[in-house]
């Protein structure tokens, strides 16, 4: 997939360091090198090409859009919020793309049907 370059723009990194690193690290591992020790955030890793509740882009955005579905039991007990009341739809849309694009190479491919 050809890389968009406005995907990376860095105020679309702003966003997400600004809002989202607490939990998911700011290399969205999901976890923070402290010394030789690996800490678990409270977060899902976003760049594991796992994702919980679907892959392909509008369910990202839905799930940041909306926060943890009722259904979910949560990741270690912890759901997540509905970032609609806190970000527009245009930042939300705009930090989902970051989140696609900073995925590895190998895993960028999102089947669109
Ligand atoms: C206070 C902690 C916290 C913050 C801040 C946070 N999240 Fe989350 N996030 C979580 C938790 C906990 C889950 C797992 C939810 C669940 O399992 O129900 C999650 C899950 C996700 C998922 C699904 C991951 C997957 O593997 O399926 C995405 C995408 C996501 N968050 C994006 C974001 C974005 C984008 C932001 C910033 C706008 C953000 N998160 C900020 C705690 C947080």
């Amino acid at each position: 997939m050809q890389q968009n370059p406005a995907l990376l723009d860095t105020t679309h990194e702003a966003t997400c360091l600004t809002n989202c690193s607490a939990c998911h690290a700011a290399d969205l591992s999901g976890a923070m090198i402290v010394g030789a020790n690996k800490i678990p955030l409270p977060g899902l890793p976003l760049n594991d090409k796992q994702w919980k509740f679907g892959g392909k882009p509008m369910e990202i955005f839905k799930l940041i859009n909306e926060g943890s579905p009722p259904e979910s039991t949560g990741h270690n007990g912890a759901k997540m919020q509905a970032w609609g009341q806190t970000l527009n739809p245009k930042q939300i849309a705009e930090v989902t793309a970051y989140l696609i694009a900073k995925l590895p190479e190998d895993v960028k491919y999102i089947p669109a049907n």
